[in-house]
């Protein structure tokens, strides 16, 4: 008998006695994912060989992350969106048909009951930052306009903050909204111009990536939940391509097809129309839902 059979020890059989131990296992997805985490981490610990001090400093980094963590703020889910896994999770769980739009994070700052709101309201509520004008249409795969499809945006304000980040200083709601499209899939609101910001870097994920020398910055978006009956809903940004992080964002969330285009309008008659002050931004991004399996 080996001694990884018998349970015994080695530096060179560690995975196998660990996994083996788990042999009566009654859930099988978890003794399978297990195994293969043992396997990984047994082989990241072999590369590294850290000494008692450098494991007992990542043990005290978890710790301070878990520690992080309330009821407002999950330092974990920061952890992997800074290692890109929230991302690579995305990606195996949201791969889409050729022609359909991209997803990309959710983020923190969703609120679930956001105000349904008229097409074309402007959902800046603390009058901050550049006006802007957000359209476009929401299509089938065929190109088949989609009405009655919800969109539920959300975005920082003029000072990089979302609205849930300064309760008592933004007006609740600010830059959140729920609107409907039109019978021909158009959806229309006015709003500002968004700014890159810096995800909330003050805890453990904040120092780690000081000392990994990258910055915390998120280049400027919008962020969109789009549902229709009989489609996948559709987590996603919209960025603007000129931002100074548009190729590091902190979380790497920037998938090309989600570059919009935002244009500098200089019409004194379409601000006026818009009650906007001129020049003003517009941006126009149609997206593409994909039909949910027939079962
Ligand atoms: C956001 O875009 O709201 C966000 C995404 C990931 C981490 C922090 C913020
Ligand atoms: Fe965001």
């Amino acid at each position: 008998m080996h001694d990884h059979e018998q349970g015994y020890f080695t530096e060179e059989n560690s995975a196998e006695v660990v996994i083996g131990r788990n042999r009566n296992a009654k859930d099988a997805r978890l003794k399978e994912v297990m195994a293969v985490i043992i396997r990984k981490l047994h082989e990241a610990v072999k590369e590294i060989e850290p000494s008692q001090q450098e494991w007992f400093e990542a043990i005290m980094f978890l710790t301070r992350t878990g520690q992080m963590c309330t009821d407002w703020r999950q330092e974990f889910i920061l952890l992997s969106d800074v290692l890109g896994v929230s991302m690579l999770v995305d990606a195996i769980n949201h791969r889409k048909p050729a022609g359909a739009s991209e997803s990309t994070v959710l983020g923190p700052f969703y609120v679930h009951d956001a105000p349904q709101l008229p097409l074309g309201s402007n959902i800046c509520l603390d009058r901050k930052g550049e006006d802007m004008v957000i359209s476009g249409i929401i299509r089938d795969t065929q190109g088949r306009p989609i009405p009655n499809a919800k969109l539920d945006v959300w975005q920082t304000n003029d000072d990089g903050f979302y609205d849930v980040q300064q309760k008592g200083l933004q007006p609740n709601f600010n830059l959140r909204g729920v609107f409907r499209t039109d019978e021909a899939g158009r959806y229309w609101f006015r709003a500002v111009k968004p700014r890159f910001y810096p995800i909330p870097d003050d805890g453990p994920v904040g120092q780690l990536l000081g000392k990994l020398g990258r910055h915390p910055y998120r280049p400027a978006h919008l962020h969109f939940i789009i549902s229709a009956d009989g489609f996948e809903p559709l987590t996603t940004h919209i960025f603007d391509p000129d931002d100074r992080y548009i190729d590091s964002d902190a979380v790497f969330g920037v998938k090309k097809s989600l570059l919009a285009t935002f244009e500098k309008v200089d019409n004194q008659e379409r601000a006026r129309q818009l009650e906007f002050a001129n020049p003003f931004w517009e941006t126009h991004f149609d997206f593409t839902l994909t039909p949910q399996p027939t079962t």
